[in-house]
């Protein structure tokens, strides 16, 4: 870490009618104060997990309550707190807090706080202003780049949810730096995933770029969120509910979901989607579709982002495929129980299946088969380890 400050810059998003800025630079603080200041909000609800609410949010609140009426809302750390009681409990809490119409929620932490803070800000007397400020590389580069707002049910992942647009974006890059290698590579599993589906022209930088220590510079993380955001942008320009074209992003997100269910917070989201993508490349070689070069680039990107093929300890291939039945991409097209519905590559860039909706039926005992070859070692079978390693 340099501890230069690095001039504040600003991405317009634009969703179909919706826009909004992300301004992104590193110990911005003040400008980030001052931003949240000019909304001119009755008063500011802050909503944190324990971790970062040590790290970074608490020193936000104390400079924000300096000038407005400020609550900080602290729920666990985890998937687990994207539930519906978590929303009910904060909602209630700010409401006897004084919430009105013209204050802001602003969302402080990774993807898990900025989904609940959004879908509370857009529950909220049918919606209330929201600002995002990312403190991991998933949160940063991928998910404040959409406007969905959603919280898990015990049968599957964003399973109650809606749309929300937030009022801005601020990311202060120097929030990144404390975050732990696994958080890191669990981002870069996603930005690696939007290289693949949708912005090949990053995948050379990206593979130069990637480091298996997981430790960037505040100068790397910039260009990494920009071409995160970038990536998103291309797509969900003319899709901004992410149901028709944007439905690739779900790359990899189909087993990932699953294997991020059945591990029950032991395992980053990123890191389930990688496994999920190595999973979805090997369907897609064996159904013909994508060569064994597009396969091995799968492989040799997730090892330099430092990630280990193997199914996560304690989860097992029938649990995942349990779960695979409750996908919510199965309500996009009719899929018979014995099927899932997946997103395949043809190529890098290149999704299979119609464009306006790229989505294929595959027939679960292949994506059983392909779970076991590429997650399940054998170890009585070393010579199998050793062909996956080298794929
Ligand atoms: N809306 C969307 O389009 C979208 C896109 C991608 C992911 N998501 C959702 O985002 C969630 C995953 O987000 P995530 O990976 O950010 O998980 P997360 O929010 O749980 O954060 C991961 C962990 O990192 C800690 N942390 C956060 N910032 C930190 C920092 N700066 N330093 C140290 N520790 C820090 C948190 O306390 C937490 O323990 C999933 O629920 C996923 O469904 C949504």
């Amino acid at each position: 870490m340099t501890g230069r400050t690095t001039p504040v810059r600003k991405l317009q998003l634009q969703f179909e009618g919706d826009t909004y800025p992300v301004w992104i630079g590193a110990r911005c603080l003040d400008d980030i104060a001052s931003r949240i200041g000019e909304l001119k909000a009755s008063s500011l609800h802050i909503v944190t997990d324990e971790t970062v609410g040590r790290l970074h949010a608490r020193t936000l609140f104390e400079r924000l309550s300096a000038d407005a009426t400020a609550r900080l809302w602290t729920v666990r750390d985890g998937e687990s707190a994207k539930s519906l009681a978590s929303v009910e409990g904060l909602a209630q809490d700010m409401v006897r807090a004084g919430i009105d119409r013209r204050s802001v929620i602003v969302a402080v932490g990774g993807g898990v706080v900025g989904n609940l803070a959004g879908l509370i800000a857009a529950l909220l007397f049918r919606g209330i202003r929201l600002v995002h400020v990312p403190t991991t590389l998933i949160a940063a580069a991928d998910s404040v780049a959409s406007l969905k707002q959603a919280v898990n049910l015990p049968q599957g992942k964003n399973l109650l949810g809606c749309f929300h647009a937030p009022t801005a974006v601020l990311i202060d890059l120097c929030h990144l730096q404390t975050l732990p290698a696994a958080q890191v590579r669990s981002g870069m599993a996603e930005i690696i995933k939007n290289a693949l589906t949708v912005a090949t022209e990053n995948l050379t930088l990206l593979e130069e770029a990637l480091s298996p220590s997981a430790s960037y510079s505040d100068a790397d993380f910039a260009l990494i969120v920009e071409a995160g955001l970038l990536a998103k942008q291309k797509i969900m320009a003319s899709d901004r509910l992410e149901r028709r074209q944007a439905v690739v992003f779900e790359y990899g997100h189909t087993v990932g979901h699953a294997i991020e269910l059945a591990a029950a917070g032991r395992v980053p989201h990123g890191e389930a989607v990688g496994l999920g993508m190595l999973v979805a490349a090997e369907v897609s070689f064996r159904l013909g579709r994508l060569n064994a070069a597009g396969r091995a680039l799968h492989h040799r990107l997730l090892d330099r982002n430092g990630a280990v093929a193997r199914m996560p300890d304690g989860v097992t291939v029938d649990a995942v495929m349990a779960l695979l039945r409750m996908d919510n991409k199965r309500g996009y097209v009719a899929a018979r129980p014995d099927q899932v519905a997946m997103i395949l590559l043809d190529a890098p860039g290149v999704p299979g299946g119609p464009s306006e909706q790229p989505l294929t039926l595959v027939d679960a005992a292949l994506v059983r088969s392909c779970i076991e070859d590429c997650l399940v070692r054998d170890v009585a079978h070393p010579k199998e380890e050793a062909k996956l390693c080298h794929l």
